[in-house]
């Protein structure tokens, strides 16, 4: 129940382990997610979406990741915790992204930040891990280039973009980045890219034959009903089970059988 580090999860990919990797927004689900035996937890912008409301990742402000990211680092013991660099705060150069990220780690006690993209960021990616900050990388869709892509389709179907892909992971491998995600691709891209590094590749939507898996936490537990994407496993059906315990606590409070006298002082 050792505290999982930037250099454990790269070796795991030599050990033959596989990641298991899981977002977290708050405290309470991220104690219940570390007790329940996930290697990672990442804080993804997905807050965006599935905390704030929005529809893409791009309005979340890095004061809000470092809100959530403190409150979840409060809850884990063991998972390697990871903060995604929000949208704004690295794009226009390498000083914006040390800054952003050394501002991640000193306010929120996480252990690495992840951030989106190949060759336009290896300079700032490559200062962020000099200044001691582990850095995984995210190739394939990245949510955050949704309006240069003209929407959340699956990447590197032509081989142009594959070999761009390998080229990036490789780069991102060679600068330093302890693992890297890679969203929606064929499951063939995903198998050259595992084969192609060293470090692991955690696979969303990226098939089987990578070295370890990540989804949102409200989407595999089913608090997200409108979201169905292949690639999405539903674990639980929460939204039915907290539809159900409020529907009883509103008729409960209705009928005035809640509270009890035993349950009153
Ligand atoms: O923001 C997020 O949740 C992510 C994962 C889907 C990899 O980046
Ligand atoms: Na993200």
């Amino acid at each position: 129940n050792k505290k999982i580090t930037a250099t454990c999860i790269t070796s795991m990919k030599s050990e033959g382990k596989k990641i298991a990797m899981l977002t977290a927004y708050d405290y309470s689900t991220a104690r219940i997610l570390d007790a329940s035996g996930v290697d990672s937890i990442l804080i993804g912008d997905s807050a965006s979406n599935v905390i704030a409301g929005n529809s893409t990742t791009l309005p979340i402000t890095l004061e809000e990741m470092i809100f959530l990211t403190r409150s979840v680092v409060k809850g884990v013991k063991r998972a390697f915790v990871v903060c995604d660099m929000p949208f704004g705060s690295y794009q226009a150069c390498p000083e914006d992204g040390v800054r952003s990220a050394v501002r991640i780690l000193k306010e929120t006690g996480c252990d690495a930040v992840k951030i989106e993209g190949g060759a336009p960021y290896k300079a700032t990616i490559k200062r962020i891990i000099e200044t001691g900050i582990p850095v995984v990388g995210h190739l394939g869709l990245t949510p955050q280039s949704v309006n240069a892509f003209g929407g959340y389709g699956v990447r590197a179907k032509d081989e142009k973009e594959e070999n761009q892909l390998i080229e990036d992971a490789k780069m991102l491998e060679e600068i330093g980045c302890c693992a890297i995600v890679v969203e929606k691709v064929p499951a063939s891209v995903g198998k050259h890219a595992a084969e192609a590094v060293k470090i692991p590749i955690i696979g969303i939507g990226a098939g089987p034959y990578v070295d370890g898996q990540v989804l949102v936490v409200n989407d595999m537990l089913g608090m997200s009903k409108d979201f169905h994407p292949k690639f999405l496993r539903q674990y639980a059906d929460l939204q039915s089970i907290i539809t159900d315990a409020v529907g009883n606590y509103v008729s409960d409070v209705k009928d005035n059988t809640f509270p009890t006298l035993e349950e009153s002082y």
